[in-house]
């Protein structure tokens, strides 16, 4: 797997505007180099004609900030600016490619070392855990950044229904396979399904969220819907989306992205600007809907929550 990797020859620290974009695009798909890649790279937003919010809620979205006063990114950005490589490595692409997949009904089945396994309609889920407004930072690994307004409800509500046994020390997660709905899914290059993992104290934090909304509606498929993970001291791509299955473990499981290359996704994943990724700088990134970079923040801004979950871990190792 590791001989057919080639990296994406895009540098994260430009500022692309949008012509500029689809030009380098074009170039890189005329040079038949990303369809064969399987790295995560930097691009930039290609905005198509995108509904508005038209509800209510969704305007209500708009005008919020984060705890930092950072603005919500634009309903338009969130919806058509995408990692989702299920549809199409192509961000501006998975919009399109995701509108008729099916995101109910949705089930959950929690599973592995609980006392209490059990598979839950997301409805369900909805109904007994009521959903709250989370307005978290999303950065990615690429070095790009987005505001976003989820509805969701901490992941540690769950856990705590199904009662992990002592044994269990994981959260392993995976998304859904489909190839019929998800075209992406037919490519062999990646181990499908995506999984991902936690550590079970960092899954059990009250900042780990099961989304099951956005911007004051239902999650959009591109964003994930049925139900996704966010955990926004990471890097996104931990953040998997549309769950199926939470299993509880004993070991460290393995991730989709740290099977293809260990050494550019590890497990944890923090978002660390003191750690550059092996082929660019994680230092400053690239926040959707401005021209200047900003600074990247320890954990993604969440340090005073989070940083004691790593007591002992050195933070300038890439883990
Ligand atoms: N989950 C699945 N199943 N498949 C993916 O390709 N991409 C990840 C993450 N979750 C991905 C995924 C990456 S790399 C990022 S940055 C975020 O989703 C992007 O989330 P967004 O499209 O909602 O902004």
């Amino acid at each position: 797997m590791d001989a057919n990797f080639k990296s994406i020859p895009v540098r994260s620290s430009e500022i692309t505007p949008k012509q500029v974009y689809l030009t380098r695009r074009d170039f890189i798909k005329a040079a038949g180099v990303l369809a064969g890649s399987m790295a995560l790279a930097a691009c930039a937003p290609q905005l198509t004609g995108t509904p508005e919010p038209t509800t209510a809620a969704q305007a209500a979205a708009s005008a919020k900030t984060d705890e930092l006063g950072d603005p919500v990114n634009t309903f338009d950005d969130i919806t058509h600016y995408n990692n989702y490589y299920e549809f199409t490595t192509d961000k501006g692409g998975v919009a399109a490619l995701s509108a008729k997949f099916k995101t109910s009904p949705w089930e959950v089945e929690v599973s592995g070392l609980v006392n209490k396994p059990k598979k839950y309609a997301l409805e369900d889920l909805i109904r007994q855990f009521q959903p709250e407004e989370r307005i978290y930072r999303l950065r990615c690994v690429e070095a790009w950044s987005m505001v976003i307004p989820w509805m969701g409800f901490p992941l540690a509500k769950l856990l705590k229904e199904v009662e992990p046994t002592s044994d269990a020390r994981y959260v392993r997660f995976e998304t859904v396979t489909r190839p019929d709905e998800m075209p992406g899914e037919k490519d062999n290059l990646y181990p499908w399904p995506y999984q991902e993992g936690l550590r079970l104290d960092e899954a059990m934090h009250d900042l780990t969220l099961l989304a099951t909304g956005m911007y004051g509606g239902e999650l959009p498929a591109q964003n994930g819907g049925g139900m996704r993970l966010v955990v926004p001291w990471k890097y996104g791509f931990k953040s998997i989306k549309a769950v199926i299955k939470i299993e509880l473990v004993a070991e460290q499981p393995a991730t989709m992205w740290s099977a293809i290359s260990p050494n550019e996704y590890g497990f944890y994943s923090n978002v660390n600007p003191q750690v550059d990724h092996p082929r660019w700088s994680q230092g400053s990134e690239r926040r959707i809907g401005e021209l200047q970079r900003r600074d990247t923040l320890m954990f993604n801004g969440y340090a005073d929550q989070v940083a004691s979950l790593y007591n002992g871990m050195d933070l300038r190792v890439n883990y």
